[in-house]
């Protein structure tokens, strides 16, 4: 008989709430929702986002952790394993999960280099590197100059924007070779409330603001927090902020991707999902409407008004984040600190959520090849390694966009939709029900019963078709990208593949050597 190899678990409840919501609470909280809600006219973007919340984020929460701890009592970690529990007639429905690895360790890749300059910032904050420049131009010239964009007066080459990659790259490595209790989950528990006492600092600063400008009576902070919250339904019509805000909505919530069917699948049978991922969520948004609403985009409104600011969060979603919140704070008395507390909130948000990001991958190799953690994470470091190089060296080409658009946007929604169907249509709503309430502390209202089986799903073919409507044809085509960079868009396209294909290949090989098991055995 195979040896029962005993999986990782997690230490306490709080760890896995704590966790999940580590891992939910990252950039996407404080950098990429307030340059969409800003690049979407603000009250006009947080309609749709709520409605996605409560239709596709919510259920999504409640079925990946469902499916993970379903999958882990069958020692499955990832999507192809846990999949294939779900459907066990179908020879093919293994491979729809190689997504739920793939589109993790794609994140992952950029995530990690974008992680890594808020390590730098952090520095540069506490040494006054960046304290005298007080215009946009020259804020925005010492970003170009650090991400190795050009050669200016601050910076010759990308040597330092390495070297914090590296830093960044080793701790991430270091905590996950902990494993689940003795790494992700400690991390978490002083990370996470160090990071909510950073962006409460932040916040009542910026609420402190008042109307910094005289002359311009109407850049006032009550405006500026009128801009999220002054409802405006016109938005309603558009598909582009309905596409947006529910791309944001899995985004941050790190749903649709299959970490969190990692994560859960280290829980036990009875323990409960309800409660836990309902709070998980809950924090998250807590973190991204309160808190990240609260700071870049009032403070941003304050100094630049409504119509900058949009122009602003429309020119990159780098540009809010590392040129205009270190400008306002550089405004302030005691802006080094701010400036440490502003970075290093977005670190300690962007290092709970990269680790998450790493673990499909390794729980893979622990799982389906019985390799143990330690080596399984050296397997990884080496390879995620390698796979960074290009998003470091060619973002001037366009490839950490490419990356963002695939890993972070269409393989979520693609995954989401697989997942709901499977759980609500394979598995069956009514067994799907039971599961879901397992050692539940709490009752799933009834009408998500309905919900989960036709709206989600629906919803999630809905903008599934929009986007091939609208978008597929220039995508495939390159049609926005400039003729330069398509070479280097089609090599990233097909490194893609490449790495699609050879973890289809092992989930195969992994599938061929169980059965030959199970076959000598018998
Ligand atoms: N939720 C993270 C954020 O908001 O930054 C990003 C992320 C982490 C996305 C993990 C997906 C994921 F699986």
């Amino acid at each position: 008989m195979k040896q029962a190899k005993k999986r990782d678990s997690w230490g306490s409840r709080l760890g896995i709430i704590m966790a999940v919501a580590g891992s939910a609470i990252g950039l996407g909280n404080f950098l990429r929702f307030p340059a969409k809600a800003a690049a979407n006219g603000g009250g006009a973007f947080m309609i749709p986002y709520f409605i996605s919340l409560f239709l596709l984020g919510i259920p999504l929460m409640w079925i990946e952790w469902t499916l993970g701890r379903y999958g882990g009592g069958f020692e499955h970690g990832t999507a192809p394993g846990i999949f294939h529990s779900l459907w066990q007639k179908n020879r093919f429905i293994k491979y729809f999960g190689v997504i739920g690895i793939f589109g993790p360790l794609v994140i992952f890749i950029y995530y990690t280099y974008i992680e890594a300059w808020t390590l730098a910032y952090s520095f540069f904050a506490l040494t006054g590197k960046y304290s005298t420049l007080a215009d946009q131009a020259s804020m925005q010239g010492f970003l170009r100059g650090f991400q190795g964009l050009e050669n200016n007066q601050y910076f010759h080459g990308i040597g330092l924007a390495y070297l914090f990659f590296i830093i960044t790259f080793i701790l991430n490595i270091w905590v996950i070779y902990y494993g689940i209790k003795g790494g992700i989950e400690k991390l978490c528990r002083w990370a996470l409330p160090l990071l909510f006492v950073f962006g409460a600092i932040l916040m009542i600063r910026v609420m402190t603001l008042g109307t910094p400008d005289p002359a311009r009576p109407e850049w006032n902070i009550s405006n500026g927090f009128g801009f999220l919250w002054n409802a405006d339904f016109s938005s309603l019509k558009s598909a582009k902020v309905w596409l947006e805000a529910a791309g944001q909505i899995f985004f941050t919530l790190s749903v649709g991707i299959g970490v969190i069917l990692t994560y859960a699948s280290y829980l036990s049978k009875g323990d409960d999902v309800v409660l836990s991922g309902l709070t998980a969520a809950g924090t998250n948004e807590l973190a991204e409407v309160i808190l990240g609403g609260s700071i870049i985009i009032p403070a941003a409104f304050v100094f630049f008004g409504q119509e900058q600011m949009r122009t602003i969060a429309t020119s990159g979603v780098f540009n809010l984040g590392f040129v205009t919140m270190p400008m306002v704070l550089n405004k302030l008395p005691l802006a080094a600190l701010f400036g440490f507390f502003w970075f290093a909130l977005l670190f300690l948000a962007g290092i709970t959520s990269s680790v998450s990001l790493a673990q499909p991958a390794v729980a893979f190799l622990e799982d389906e090849f019985d390799i143990n953690r330690k080596k399984a994470v050296k397997i990884f470091a080496i390879v995620s390694f390698l796979l960074c190089q290009p998003a470091i060296f060619f973002l001037k080409n366009g490839v950490v966009d490419e990356l963002d658009f695939w890993g972070g946007t269409f393989f979520l929604v693609l995954f989401a939709t697989i997942e709901t169907v499977l759980f609500a249509w394979v598995f069956g709503m009514e067994k799907a029900w039971d599961e879901i309430h397992k050692g539940a502390d709490m009752a799933v209202p009834k009408i998500y019963k309905f919900i989960i089986k036709y709206i989600t799903p629906l919803f999630l073919f809905l903008i599934l078709g929009m986007w091939l409507w609208q978008e597929w044809l220039p995508k495939i085509f390159m049609t926005n990208i400039s003729s330069a960079d398509r070479i280097y868009i089609i090599g990233t396209r097909l490194g893609l593949i490449c790495v699609f294909l050879v973890l289809a290949l092992l989930v195969k090989i992994a599938w061929r050597r169980k059965r030959v098991t199970a076959e000598n055995l018998r």
